[in-house]
């Protein structure tokens, strides 16, 4: 039954067929994505990776073509040939709807077994099926759609960097370990007993030793690893833009990477960013959205009450106060019908999860103030409320008194959570802003020391530098995130470019001269040659094209992804070894 594509060659993409090919006759080669036998007529949709087109086989003019159609099944690959005309019932749900072709030459390329998922899109098998066929799911049209757009972005990075004179240069997969926070991979070594290298958490260290180079500009897609906890935006496995540059302060690293921005936006999605990009610093964005990737699609912005509330008779917002912490509160501007006492309880359950401990709530309707903690206001407390809360009737002001770190986590996750709810986060429209001034350190209540917010290598703002050994957590860091709708889209710093900094920095994060000597000597000894000032960003490729291709799960923009137990189930790894594949790079399983 299956037979050679002899001197058969398709001539045309099916989904491209368009009326003005009428009265052509074309050859095209896909899979059978639907057949239909109607007696003495059967219609077959051919897909290739352009989308659809329709093939008639009539019995009454080509019977033996037609004797070969009745034999097909789905997602068998087949070649046609035939002349592309008018179809008599148009359809306008594809684009190649108006036409079809009707067929004088078929081969059977393949056949195929029943598929164990059905290739069309929106099908809702479980996305485990999906992966362990991904070769049958990567045929859905939207699933090739992100994988070419993923290249577009690809190209269209290259193109930018490249003609901005930055260099792609490729850096080595087995490496040392990088400190960008999360636990390695660890390969054995069989030439080095019991020695292991690591996958790159990013290649940070040699695009900073590439500056040390001479290489002035470099960027690369760079395949990063890191095992940590994986969320809906995180794959153990995932590809970053990698850029550094030379001679530069953040100024010139946010100017450059926002011309790159506005270029993707424009040649990806046809849209206009305005330059220069809105900025804001960590501390405004922590105290107005109560996070450092704000959503600026929708309002609701944090309002400190603390002032306000701090006198009344209610403990739970006087206490917060009296042992340093705060009372804030978001106003659901307009939307107080939209939410029921039960809504409102599932609202309180999702703080929760944040570390608050309760949500109170203030209700502003036409029969006039409903709330749980009305006994505690006086009238002039709501008058003062509602006017720093700009509060009218309709509102629904929601607020939440804790440590500063609990009423930050809770409302700021809170206002995405009720953005979503009021689907008010629209995937098509795109609120894009810097970042910047993050904080050099943060303290780790369990390590019981600071730890890089960002990585050991950010330079501290010039500013803030002699209160690095006086008040290390006040001092501020030429840092910076790119942020897109709510999103981190990359985030980068300026590097230290000294040693004697670089070791203060090291001594502050409680390495001692050993340990900064085991892990980073290379680094520390490229220092002693003549660094250039130097910065950069490394922006997640995964997630841009999330952004660009409207879905919120990172595997659909992977062709290979693994699952949220790092696993592939196309492939079945990590897998077990035997004892002479462990014996052979020297290792024991415990
Ligand atoms: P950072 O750790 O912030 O910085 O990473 C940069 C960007 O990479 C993306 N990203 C991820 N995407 C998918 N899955 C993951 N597990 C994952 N982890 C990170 C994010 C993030 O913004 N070397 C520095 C950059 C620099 O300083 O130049 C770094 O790696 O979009
Ligand atoms: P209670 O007096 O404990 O029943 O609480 C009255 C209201 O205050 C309820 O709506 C609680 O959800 C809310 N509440 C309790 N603790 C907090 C808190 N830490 N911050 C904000 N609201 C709270």
């Amino acid at each position: 039954m299956i037979e050679k594509m002899g001197n058969l060659r398709r001539t045309n993409y099916a989904g491209e067929l368009r009326e003005a090919n009428i009265g052509e006759e074309v050859t095209l080669m896909g899979w059978v994505s639907k057949e239909r036998n109607l007696g003495s007529i059967v219609f077959v949709d051919i897909r290739d990776i352009s989308g659809i087109a329709q093939v008639v086989f009539d019995e009454t003019t080509n019977p033996e073509v037609f004797e070969k159609a009745t034999k097909l099944g789905s997602e068998f690959v087949i070649a046609v040939k035939g002349i592309v005309r008018m179809r008599s019932s148009v359809n306008t749900e594809i684009p190649s709807g108006m036409i079809e072709v009707e067929a004088s030459e078929m081969k059977i390329l393949d056949t195929s077994e029943v598929p164990p998922i059905y290739v069309k899109d929106g099908d809702n098998v479980s996305e485990n099926m999906r992966l362990k066929y991904r070769m049958l799911d990567l045929r859905k049209p939207s699933m090739q759609n992100r994988l070419i757009t993923r290249a577009e972005i690809a190209k269209v990075t290259r193109d930018f960097f490249h003609d901005n004179r930055f260099v792609e240069i490729e850096t080595p997969i087995l490496t040392k370990p990088t400190p960008e926070g999360a636990r390695d991979y660890l390969v054995p070594s069989r030439v080095n007993e019991g020695k292991f290298y690591a996958l790159p958490q990013s290649p940070q260290l040699m695009k900073q030793l590439l500056m040390v180079s001479g290489m002035d500009r470099y960027y690369q897609i760079a395949k990063c690893f890191r095992d940590e906890d994986l969320r809906a935006n995180r794959q153990p496995e995932f590809t970053q833009i990698d850029v550094e540059m030379s001679f530069v302060d953040v100024e010139d690293v946010l100017t450059i990477n926002e011309q790159f921005i506005k270029k993707l936006f424009k040649d990806i999605k046809g849209i206009d960013i305005e330059l220069p990009l809105q900025r804001m610093t960590y501390s405004e964005a922590m105290e107005r959205f109560g996070v450092d990737k704000p959503d600026l699609r929708f309002g609701f912005e944090l309002v400190n009450i603390s002032e306000i509330v701090k006198d009344l008779e209610f403990r739970v917002f006087a206490d917060a106060v009296a042992n340093g912490g705060s009372v804030r509160a978001i106003n659901i501007k307009g939307y107080q019908d939209k939410f029921t006492r039960k809504d409102i309880t599932n609202l309180e359950e999702y703080v929760k999860t944040y570390g608050a401990k309760g949500l109170a709530w203030i209700k502003l309707t036409d029969e006039g103030v409903s709330s749980p903690v009305k006994k505690f206001f006086s009238d002039e407390a709501f008058e003062e409320l509602f006017a720093a809360m700009d509060a009218a009737e309709g509102d629904l002001i929601l607020i939440v008194a804790d440590k500063d770190e609990v009423v930050f986590d809770s409302l700021g996750n809170l206002r995405n959570k009720v953005a979503d709810i009021l689907e008010l986060r629209k995937a098509d429209e795109y609120k894009v802003l810097w970042i910047t001034e993050f904080p050099l350190l943060e303290y780790d209540e369990e390590a019981g020391r600071y730890v890089a917010k960002h990585h050991p290598f950010t330079s501290p703002m010039d500013e803030d530098l002699e209160k690095l050994e006086s008040d290390p957590g006040s001092v501020r860091a030429k840092a910076y995130d790119i942020v897109i709708n709510g999103d981190e889209m990359g985030g980068g710093s300026i590097r230290i470019n000294n040693s004697e900094l670089q070791n203060k920095m090291f001594t502050q994060l409680g390495f001692t001269k050993e340990q900064a000597e085991e892990q980073f000597g290379f680094l520390l000894e490229a220092f002693k040659y003549g660094v250039p000032p130097h910065g950069g960003i490394a922006y997640g490729l995964d997630r841009l094209v999330m952004l660009f291709t409207e879905t919120g799960n990172i595997r659909d923009v992977m062709a290979f992804p693994k699952t949220q137990s790092a696993t592939d189930l196309l492939t079945d790894a990590p897998i077990s070894l035997s004892q002479e594949q462990l014996a052979e790079v020297h290792i024991k399983v415990l």
